[in-house]
């Protein structure tokens, strides 16, 4: 049978033109299957290799190219990162969204947390911002990461989301509850990745020629203006669509409609930061803006779509390790983690030279003496063949002082240190319920409720204490919330 469309030559991996892509090579018309049928061979064996591992956390995304512009030059006091160097400087990036625990195929439109993933392209190397659309987290020890994750996915006999177990965590964890007062508010239920803000969330810290440091907050503002869907509304969409995101900003960026995001910097000194009520570097904190304003840095524009999503978004990879002169670290414990996680996570997702991949390669020069490994299918290496180790007599690449950053003091003695020890943790919640209009607290109250379904009392109990210690109205509307749903019938992500 001949194709009546006419395309190029169609070939092989090999690049040899393929004669039949039709009609496997049999013995007989009726026969079976030769093994000499190579061409047949490398298509189900290719096939048997598309998938990769799935993201640990963070499976679902949807990704989009773009740039910065810096709009203000008040932050280039604070730091000597190319990026920001002069107004109207634009770098290329890469925005991966994602939810936090459902897998590769979840619907879109479900209450979680997004991911806000940000690889900025710069002149000095690849400056990678993996946040979220929240700015604070649920924990703030990372020794408690993989319990917290345990809590979000599935259990392990009725391979069923369990309401029990995240409730049970999570009223365990008092730290938890800024960041799952924003999960159940309105904006744990965003339309679309475009209608949400990105936060660094961590502190960073910056620093300029001088070797002065200041500790720093990241913020994505959006432009296109905050928009939820309800439970309701959602449950709706899902219906509808379970690719809601996807269709919407790949959409909207095929239409030439470009989401775009201001983005601020809060700046602390190192001597205010010894005298905040609360411990800067605790990822369960904000800065109040009011002791800590906004300052604008730039514009982020999403501009372009992938071509191909599998190569530049699923195999994108994110790091927190990735930053570039001028831009570091701070203590904070749960950053400190990560620096190290993502890279693991990258080499065993996508392998050794995850960082050479087209999407993740940094658009400057690259030259280093790591060697070999699997899939080695670039040529950056030295310059120069024999410069193959270092130190070297053959002019391979050599460290350079300027790029070093201003020393870090640390104090206190090696241990391990009770984190909920001295914490308040209900007044920073209490000031995000005192920004809840009427409505808002509402539908807080019955998105609490709804995911309380078939949570053991004694663990609601041990919540709704919480709820109630951030302000008594939390506590006694989750509370009413509760009686009104009371007698529901169980729904299947409530079974255990
Ligand atoms: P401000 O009144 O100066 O700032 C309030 C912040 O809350 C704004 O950034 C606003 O974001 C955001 N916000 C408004 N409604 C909601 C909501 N439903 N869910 C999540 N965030 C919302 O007060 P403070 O800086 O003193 O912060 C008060 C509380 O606001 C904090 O405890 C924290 O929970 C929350 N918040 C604070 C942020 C900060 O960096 N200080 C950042 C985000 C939240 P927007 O301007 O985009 O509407
Ligand atoms: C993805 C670990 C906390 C945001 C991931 C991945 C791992 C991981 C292993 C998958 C990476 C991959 O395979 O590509 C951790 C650990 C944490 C932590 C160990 C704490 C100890 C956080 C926090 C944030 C965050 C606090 C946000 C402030 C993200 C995002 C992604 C991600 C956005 C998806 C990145 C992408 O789009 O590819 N995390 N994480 N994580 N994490 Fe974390």
């Amino acid at each position: 049978m001949t194709n009546s469309t006419h395309g190029p030559v169609l070939t092989t991996t090999a690049g040899a033109p393929v004669s039949d892509n039709q009609n496997s090579v049999t013995a007989g018309a009726r026969g079976p299957i030769l093994l000499q049928d190579y061409q047949l061979i490398e298509k189900l064996a290719h096939q048997n290799r598309e998938r990769i591992p799935e993201r640990v956390v963070h499976a679902k995304g949807w990704g989009a190219f773009g740039t910065l512009t810096i709009t203000s030059d008040v932050v280039r006091g604070y730091t000597n990162a190319k990026l920001f160097d002069a107004i109207g400087k634009k770098t290329d990036l890469l925005v991966r969204f994602s939810t936090v625990a459902g897998e590769q195929g979840a619907a879109d439109a479900e209450r979680d947390v997004r991911g806000f993933a940000m690889k900025f392209y710069t002149e000095d190397g690849n400056w990678d911002l993996v946040g979220n659309n929240t700015p604070v987290f649920f924990i703030r020890d990372p020794y408690k990461f993989p319990d917290f994750i345990r809590t979000q996915k599935r259990h392990p006999r009725s391979n069923l989301r369990s309401n029990t177990a995240m409730w049970d965590f999570w009223s365990l964890s008092p730290e938890s509850l800024h960041q799952v007062t924003i999960l159940m508010s309105d904006r744990g239920l965003p339309v679309a990745p475009m209608y949400m803000n990105g936060y660094g969330s961590h502190t960073y810290s910056l620093w300029n020629d001088a070797g002065e440091r200041v500790w720093v907050k990241f913020h994505f503002k959006t432009l296109q203006g905050h928009r939820h869907l309800t439970n309701a509304e959602a449950s709706e969409v899902v219906g509808r669509s379970r690719e809601s995101y996807q269709e919407a900003l790949f959409g909207a960026i095929e239409d030439g409609c470009f989401p775009k995001w201001t983005m601020f910097v809060q700046v602390m000194t190192q001597e205010r930061a010894k005298n905040t009520w609360f411990n800067p570097f605790d990822l369960t904190k904000v800065w109040p803006h009011a002791d800590f304003p906004l300052i604008e840095v730039g514009e982020v524009e999403l501009n372009r779509n992938p071509d191909n999503y599998f190569a530049e978004v699923e195999q994108a990879a994110f790091s927190p390790s990735n930053i570039v002169r001028g831009i570091s670290f701070s203590p904070d414990k749960v950053l400190q983690a990560r620096i190290f996680a993502y890279g693991d996570a990258h080499r065993h997702r996508i392998g050794t030279h995850y960082e050479a991949l087209p999407v993740n390669a940094p658009k400057c020069p690259v030259r280093h003496y790591h060697k070999d490994g699997a899939m080695r299918f670039f040529h950056n290496d030295t310059g120069n063949s024999d410069a193959y180790y270092e130190p070297n007599s053959y002019a391979g690449p050599v460290e350079v002082r300027r790029y070093q950053e201003p020393p870090l003091d640390l104090e206190g003695a090696a241990a391990r240190y009770d984190h909920r020890d001295g914490n308040d943790d209900y007044r920073q919640p209490a000031a995000l319920f005192a920004l809840f209009d009427e409505g808002q607290r509402e539908r807080l109250f019955s998105n609490v409720a709804a995911a309380m379904q078939g949570v053991p009392q004694s663990i609601v109990e041990r919540q709704l204490a919480h709820f109630t210690k951030c302000d008594p109205a939390y506590g006694a509307g989750v509370a009413a919330a509760l009686d009104r749903v009371k007698t529901a019938p169980r729904t299947s992500q409530a079974a255990e």
